[in-house]
């Protein structure tokens, strides 16, 4: 690592600082000026496969981008490696952004990233992103809490480090909520045959939202009964998460097409 780094960026005396900067959900529009203020101050940036390309695309010319989302062999550089790299990066003097999908620190590992800077007693710095729930919630027109149905919502993976989830299903049933799966496609049929079996009605409405808020964004509304038969028929484009809940009910299939009409062109 420490001679990839020598070859590829001039170290300094004074360290650098690492921001983990939220790209959002893929629509350029939906970063905060922040972030791309932030970016366009970039010399490094290590970014993942959430980022979409017109993201990418702000990144200043001469910065150099480090791609830990996939390596030539496509296998995701492991956590601890990435941690090191940032590490190493900012000893070097460097202006690192480390830019991730959604927000850095919903279901980001932004807070261990975070925590191995501190340890080096380097500066970090965190600048939210719309997280995925938010944006699919607004690109679909599913309001996440609604004072008729839902009173709070819940953020919740669908993986777990040994596979299926091992989750706290009771309380995920009780009513007057909204569940959001991330990371649940794989898993989806065991999460509802779970909800299902700990009491939640297998006509709840439920939404498999792929690639939301960008243009190819696909929506499939079912019922938590037909939920594991449409992700294997439809075989949804990744990145795509589950609402589960009352609220599906307010989903409007045109939210997407309003959306695009209304957005600004980008300068
Ligand atoms: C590792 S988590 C990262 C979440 C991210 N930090 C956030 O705040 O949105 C990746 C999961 O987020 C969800 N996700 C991220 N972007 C998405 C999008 N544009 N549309 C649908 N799901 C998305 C998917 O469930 C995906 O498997």
């Amino acid at each position: 690592m420490a001679a990839l780094l020598g070859a590829v960026c001039r170290s300094r005396a004074e360290a650098g600082e690492v921001w983990l900067v939220g790209a959002g959900p893929g629509d350029v529009e939906l970063l905060t000026l922040k972030a791309v203020r932030v970016l366009q101050q970039a010399e490094v940036v290590v970014y993942d496969r959430l980022v979409s390309d017109e993201i990418m695309a702000l990144v200043p010319p001469g910065a150099l981008k480090i791609d830990v989302g996939k390596t030539p062999h496509h296998h995701t550089l492991p956590q601890p490696e990435i941690n090191a790299l940032l590490v190493a990066l900012a000893q070097a003097g460097q202006r690192v952004v480390r830019l991730k999908g959604g927000d850095p620190f919903v279901f980001g590992r932004g807070g261990e990233e975070q925590q191995a800077l501190q340890q080096a007693g380097l500066p970090c710095r965190v600048v939210p992103g719309i997280t995925a729930a938010l944006g699919c919630a607004a690109a679909t027109g599913i309001p996440l809490t609604h004072r008729a149905c839902a009173q709070s919502v819940r953020l919740v993976t669908g993986h777990s480090r040994n596979g299926e989830p091992d989750l706290d299903w009771p309380a995920l049933v009780a009513d007057g909520q909204t569940l959001v799966f991330y990371m649940g496609l794989t898993h989806c049929a065991a999460l509802s045959q779970q909800l299902i079996a700990h009491g939640m009605a297998a006509s709840m409405p439920a939404a498999v939202i792929a690639r939301g808020t960008r243009a190819d964004q696909q929506v499939f509304p079912c019922t938590l009964a037909t939920l594991a038969d449409t992700v294997a028929r439809e075989k949804p484009a990744a990145p795509s998460l589950l609402i589960i809940g009352e609220v599906v009910q307010f989903y409007r299939a045109d939210s997407t097409e309003m959306s695009r009409q209304q957005a600004l062109p980008v300068a």
